[in-house]
């Protein structure tokens, strides 16, 4: 499987969001992907149901809806009906993540988990043949802008290994600080889906962007 985009909407233009989400159906771009924040499981509120409902009502790609909120299961039967393809809560916000997951499940969606910067991978071994999905956060969560943390790398290799033995098909995706500068490192270290916000609404063309991002190089190819 080629890597895919996922634009963050979290850094468009709100006040033009059809247009904006227009330039992301247009693009090379595979999914949306959607932050929302509560104020209290990070330090910031993005939007919440009716702004995913008139995303949904636009896009013809899936949504990637990313819950930064404190009690995710009290919510996931609304952000499915509310269009969301793939849910990814985050450990650190779940007791009982393994029930959080059947729950997304039997929605039909496709299930993440995020790990903070400071969460270990290794956390996953006995949930990982659950999952559809492994976000790596490789920034603290709450805002767009800021600088890749190198240290996810190590994270993202790690979990490429324990996934080979129980999960060979786990995404993995990369969420913060992620560029053109980065993207290959990323890709060869084991991830496959990359969130870009900053990089791609702040570039000269979102379009171009999203291309250059898709067209980066995956794995290292090894001779001899
Ligand atoms: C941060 C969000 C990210 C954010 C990424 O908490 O989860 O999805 O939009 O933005 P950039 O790519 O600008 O770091
Ligand atoms: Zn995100």
């Amino acid at each position: 499987m080629s890597h895919l985009i996922a634009p963050s909407v979290l850094s468009a233009d709100f006040a033009n969001l059809q247009r904006d989400i227009e330039m992301i159906n247009s693009s090379e771009a595979d999914w949306f992907h959607v932050d929302v924040m509560d104020g209290v499981f990070v330090p910031n509120i993005s939007f919440g149901f009716p702004v995913v409902e008139a995303i949904k009502k636009h896009a013809k790609k899936p949504l990637d809806i990313h819950l930064m909120i404190v009690n995710p299961d009290q919510y996931i039967e609304r952000f499915a009906a509310a269009g969301a393809a793939v849910i990814t809560v985050h450990y650190e916000a779940c007791t009982h993540l393994h029930r959080t997951v059947q729950a997304i499940h039997a929605t039909g969606c496709k299930a993440g988990v995020a790990l903070n910067p400071h969460t270990p991978v290794a956390l996953l071994k006995d949930i990982l043949v659950d999952l559809d999905m492994v976000l790596i956060m490789s920034v603290n969560p709450g805002f767009g802008g800021q600088q890749f943390i190198v240290n996810s790398l190590n994270k993202i290799a790690e979990l490429r290994a324990m996934a080979a033995m129980v999960n060979p098909d786990l995404l993995i995706e990369v969420d913060g600080g992620i560029g053109i500068h980065n993207a290959a490192l990323l890709l060869n270290a084991g991830a496959n889906v990359l969130v870009a916000g900053n990089a791609v609404f702040a570039a000269p063309s979102p379009t171009e962007m999203i291309a250059a991002l898709k067209q980066v190089e995956g794995r290292l190819v090894q001779h001899g």
